[in-house]
């Protein structure tokens, strides 16, 4: 069916808010679009999560909840977690992952990655895809990250590269965009030992047409 919803017609000011921080109707049209032009940059990072059996996982700004069966079927009894700013999000997820949420392998809360209303130490993973770009000092954000985690645990981060926005007016409003040695440096900082950036480059459908990106997988422990 066609999405009632024109955000193509979006300013990159008004998208950018949108991706910041999804709204209303427009705000549940702009993440669908994102499911089909993340999926290939989400099952790059899923495959750098290897996960164990039970393991539990914690998802910073899983949008409308679109990929959380992908994780679930990463191994057998995943408990995943998941936190998002957008309370338009977090009720698109909660409605997507009823019978899962029921049954208590999921658990969705509204909060934001710089304050975690977790406990030290709980998390076997931390993925994170395209949502560094709205912290505003992504240091507070990753010492979180680093906090929630088991000292053997792994944080899985994706954001594009920055040289890849140029011509993006979108990328021009608030994100933060950072090269690979600024990511490491950061989650160095932060508290991990030790960090990977690999880097695949895609070609995704926007609402203005074919877009070739580069890409990073961040992998920290
Ligand atoms: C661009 S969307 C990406 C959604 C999904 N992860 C993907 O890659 O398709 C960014 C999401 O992160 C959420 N978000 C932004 N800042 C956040 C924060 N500090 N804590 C939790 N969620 C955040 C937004 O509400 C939005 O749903």
């Amino acid at each position: 069916m066609a999405n009632p919803i024109d955000d193509a017609k979006l300013d990159a000011a008004a998208l950018a808010k949108q991706l910041g921080n999804p709204t209303g109707e427009i705000g549940k049209a702009v993440v669908d679009r994102l499911n089909n032009s993340n999926a290939t940059n989400y099952a790059a990072a899923l495959r750098r999560m290897q996960i164990e059996n039970g393991a539990r996982v914690l998802e910073i700004g899983f949008g409308n909840g679109h990929e959380i069966a992908n994780v679930l079927s990463l191994a057998d009894g995943v408990q995943y977690c998941g936190i998002e700013i957008s309370e338009t999000m977090v009720g698109e997820a909660t409605t997507r992952l009823a019978s899962d949420i029921a049954s208590s392998r999921v658990m969705l809360h509204l909060g934001s990655s710089a304050a975690l209303p977790y406990g030290d130490a709980v998390f076997d993973r931390v993925l994170a895809l395209n949502t560094i770009y709205f912290w505003p000092d992504p240091r507070v954000d990753l010492k979180e990250i680093r906090r929630v985690l088991r000292s053997s645990g792994r944080a899985v981060l994706g954001a594009v590269a920055p040289w890849s926005t140029e011509g993006r007016d979108v990328f021009r409003h608030g994100f933060g965009l950072y090269d690979e040695r600024q990511l490491s440096a950061m989650l160095m900082e932060a508290g991990f030992d030790t960090v990977s950036v690999d880097m695949i480059t895609e070609t995704v459908q926007m609402a203005s047409g074919p877009w070739t990106r580069d890409y990073f997988i961040i992998c920290a422990e």
